[in-house]
């Protein structure tokens, strides 16, 4: 959980001028030419030429992905293989450019290319099929690209962000959001919320809990998770007003409507309520600032008896070495949001600790893509 400089780094800190030196000579289009040839570097010269296309064609791979998830191609491929032609003609599209998307998704892995012409749905292209609410997600993207368009500008403050009207919430928005905003963003959160559950609750033990509030619960995706995996734990949902109702709904149509009290208010304004012996916060403190998160922790605080535990999941910074999802895309989109930030287990911790609480614990992550993990508790 340490943000320390130790680990791969080190080397690099310890022998400054050799390492100025190496990356001189790297950065050299003539020493790249002669790297590419000599037998005993050319492995990995060529490994790292494609690692670096990747990343320059990152963008452009997102864009396909986008175009065959509003096409519905997976999908349209489900049944069995299909032509170029035919799958142009769903699309009103001309056939020589859905031979392109597809002969670029096949590249991708998602599709497959028959020996006959036709493209065939592989394992990777109906695995994304079978997570819940990605294909909403990656159409969602829409709007956090045109936010990533200037991306100097966005670092520096200067884009008025879609996302954060996507998400008015976090700006303690209360009573005058749109209805159907609010549920938007909700649904999006619940479908997504089946892996994050699933992660969390491998790696958390909840059998020793009496009551758990799950603050920021929205509609109750989580909540619902926990009680079915425990069948004698009592359940709490904490949101805004305009949000709990959902957490209900959802409930009672899974036939557990006795097993939850709803707390509609806001974290910002409201104090929580009480009863509970832990509280969750799942995918929460990265919408907000570090005064945000001190005083939800505070809040939280106060309202947990002694040796309550609290469990904060959510996508995390790798901190001291850095990881993809957690420092490319979380950190972006967070900042797209304006206002909070991915933070690291480490910064969470700290967060705790300087509330009151102890034995801050970071389980290694089964998928950091999916969330990560810190459990800690109220002194006795
Ligand atoms: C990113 S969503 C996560 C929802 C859910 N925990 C999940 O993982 O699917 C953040 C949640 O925090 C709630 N929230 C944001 N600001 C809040 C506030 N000031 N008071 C109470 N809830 C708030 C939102 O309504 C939303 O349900």
């Amino acid at each position: 959980m340490s943000d320390a400089a130790t680990g791969p780094d080190m080397p690099q800190r310890a022998k400054p001028r050799l390492r100025g030196w190496f990356n001189r000579l790297i950065a050299r289009p003539s020493f790249q030419a002669w790297a590419s040839h000599f037998p005993l570097t050319r492995g990995l010269a060529r490994r790292e030429g494609a690692e670096i296309f990747d990343l320059v064609s990152g963008f452009v791979q997102s864009q396909v992905l986008m175009a065959i998830v509003e096409l519905r191609v997976l999908h349209r491929l489900m049944d069995g293989p299909r032509s170029a032609a035919g799958l142009a003609r769903d699309a009103g599209m001309m056939p020589e450019r859905m031979e392109i998307l597809l002969q670029a998704a096949s590249a991708l892995g998602l599709i497959r290319r028959q020996r006959d012409g036709r493209f065939a749905l592989v394992r990777k292209g109906a695995a994304l099929l079978g997570v819940p609410g990605l294909e909403a997600m990656i159409l969602h993207h829409r709007a956090f690209y045109r936010d990533m368009e200037d991306p100097v500008a966005l670092l520096c403050g200067e884009v008025d962000t879609e996302l954060a009207d996507f998400w008015p919430y976090v700006f303690g928005a209360r009573g005058d959001v749109d209805p159907k905003v609010t549920r938007t963003y909700s649904d999006l959160m619940a479908d997504s919320q089946a892996l994050v559950a699933q992660d969390t609750l491998r790696m958390v033990d909840l059998s020793d809990v009496r009551c758990l509030m799950d603050v920021g619960g929205g509609s109750g995706a989580f909540a619902l998770a926990v009680a079915q995996a425990y069948p004698r734990l009592d359940l709490m949902v904490f949101d805004l007003p305009d949000v709990v109702p959902g957490a209900l709904a959802r409930f009672e149509a899974a036939g557990q409507g006795g097993r939850l009290s709803v707390h509609g208010g806001s974290f910002r304004s409201d104090s929580l309520a009480y009863g509970a012996d832990a509280i969750s916060l799942i995918r929460v403190l990265y919408d907000h600032s570090d005064d945000t998160v001190r005083s939800l922790l505070s809040k939280i605080f106060d309202s947990l008896p002694p040796g309550g535990r609290l469990i904060v999941s959510e996508p995390m910074s790798g901190g001291a070495v850095p990881e993809r999802a957690g420092d490319v895309y979380f950190a972006f989109y967070t900042m797209a949001m304006r206002t909070g930030k991915t933070r690291s287990s480490a910064e969470i911790a700290r967060l705790c600790t300087q509330a009151g609480f102890i034995q801050c614990k970071a389980p290694a992550p089964l998928r950091p893509f999916v969330t990560s993990v810190v459990t800690c508790a109220k002194p006795l």
